[in-house]
């Protein structure tokens, strides 16, 4: 590892910068890297010129928000990304020319094959010493991966049913606000206006997230596909997904049907994942998680394990995380922690 960590030229106490630090994202790695005390000799927030001079506590300090642009990344040894993908593909760039390791949360680069896109957990050896770019998977995913692992280790995967009920947080801070506005102007009688998604979200589910493709599945549901196929490096992985926007402020949840070659038993299955410290497993049936009690938690909360008489070797599961959380700050800030000479 001491050697892997040389070659990567990480600093015991890198100059860190966050890119889209006021967003839902960049907002919430400010926190996680305080909570996990990752060292850092400076840290610099960036973001567009409306929020430049904003102040926001770090520990003991203060940081005054800069705006994102080339000069921002000089002298930086890390930058974690947390803006859209068109700012994502002109900055990026930058800030490797600038000498930075970048992790991503943006889409623009997971799926570009020599690019490592990392659960820690799951597939922390994909990065080599030589990347310089690392991308975050999307938030389902990354719920997603750990389970299939462990249980295609256990009894190898053959095919994965994935229907995802996905939190309003998940479109960003606009989107929150959203459908805030939207619920309080049904309350009050007042016309509602749809700007961050499609339909109105308040008081509605809307089976499309992100737009949709030619072949009728939405780009969210390509991703989760695609991008846990990565991930697991299988690539062959029978696997559909159904990605659903609820009206719900934090949190994803999935329903997981699962086809295994060998059998397993529920009970099996919840021994199997019981030993992984990044899940939580709820064994009683009438004892699961739901969105409301993951919010602001960080373990992937796995419940409803249940065999599916309609298939050979098949298994439901109900898998919920903070898609703020592990779903996107959380994970690359365990990268990056992961990456320190110290660890
Ligand atoms: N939310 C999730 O659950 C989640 C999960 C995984 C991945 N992601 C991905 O993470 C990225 C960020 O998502 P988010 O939900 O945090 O979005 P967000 O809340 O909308 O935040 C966007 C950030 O980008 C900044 N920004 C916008 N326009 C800019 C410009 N012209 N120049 C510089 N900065 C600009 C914003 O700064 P201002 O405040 O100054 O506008 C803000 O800091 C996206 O690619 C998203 O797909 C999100």
């Amino acid at each position: 590892m001491g050697d892997f960590l040389g070659k990567m030229g990480m600093k015991s106490k890198p100059v860190i910068a966050i890119a889209g630090a006021t967003g839902v994202v960049g907002n919430e790695m400010l926190a996680v890297l305080e909570q996990l005390n990752i060292p850092c000799s400076e840290l610099r927030l960036l973001a567009s010129k409306d929020s430049v001079g904003e102040l926001y506590k770090f520990h003991s300090d203060e940081i005054r928000v800069e705006q994102l642009d080339g000069a921002a990344f000089e002298g930086a040894d890390v930058a974690l990304f947390a803006t859209s993908n068109d700012l994502a593909r002109e900055f990026v760039p930058l800030a490797v020319e600038a000498g930075a390791v970048v992790i991503d949360n943006s889409s623009a680069f997971r799926l570009q094959p020599e690019i490592p896109l990392v659960v820690p957990e799951v597939n922390f050896e994909a990065i080599k010493s030589s990347d310089r770019i690392i991308a975050n998977p999307n938030c389902s995913t990354i719920q997603l991966v750990p389970v299939l692992q462990a249980i295609h280790q256990a009894a190898g995967l053959r095919r994965v049913v994935v229907t995802t009920f996905q939190s309003v947080s998940g479109a960003g801070k606009a989107a929150l606000d959203e459908l805030w506005d939207q619920t309080l102007a049904i309350f009050n009688q007042r016309e509602i206006k749809i700007e961050a998604f499609p339909h109105q979200i308040a008081f509605n589910c809307i089976p499309q997230i992100d737009v949709l493709m030619d072949d009728g599945y939405t780009r969210e549901e390509f991703k989760i596909i695609q991008e846990s196929r990565k991930i697991l490096g299988l690539a062959n992985l029978k696997i559909t997904a159904t990605a659903v926007r609820v009206p719900v402020f934090h949190g994803h949840a999935g329903s997981v049907n699962v086809e295994t070659e060998k059998p397993l038993s529920p009970k099996e299955v919840s021994e199997i994942l019981s030993k992984r410290s990044e899940l939580a497993v709820f064994s009683e049936a009438a004892d699961y998680p739901m969105q409301l009690s993951v919010a602001g938690t960080d373990a992937i909360q796995v419940g409803r394990i249940r065999r599916d008489d309609s298939a050979p070797n098949a298994l439901n599961l109900w898998i919920v995380a903070d898609n703020i959380r592990k779903g996107a700050a959380l994970n690359a800030v365990q990268i990056l922690q992961r990456l320190l000479p110290q660890h």
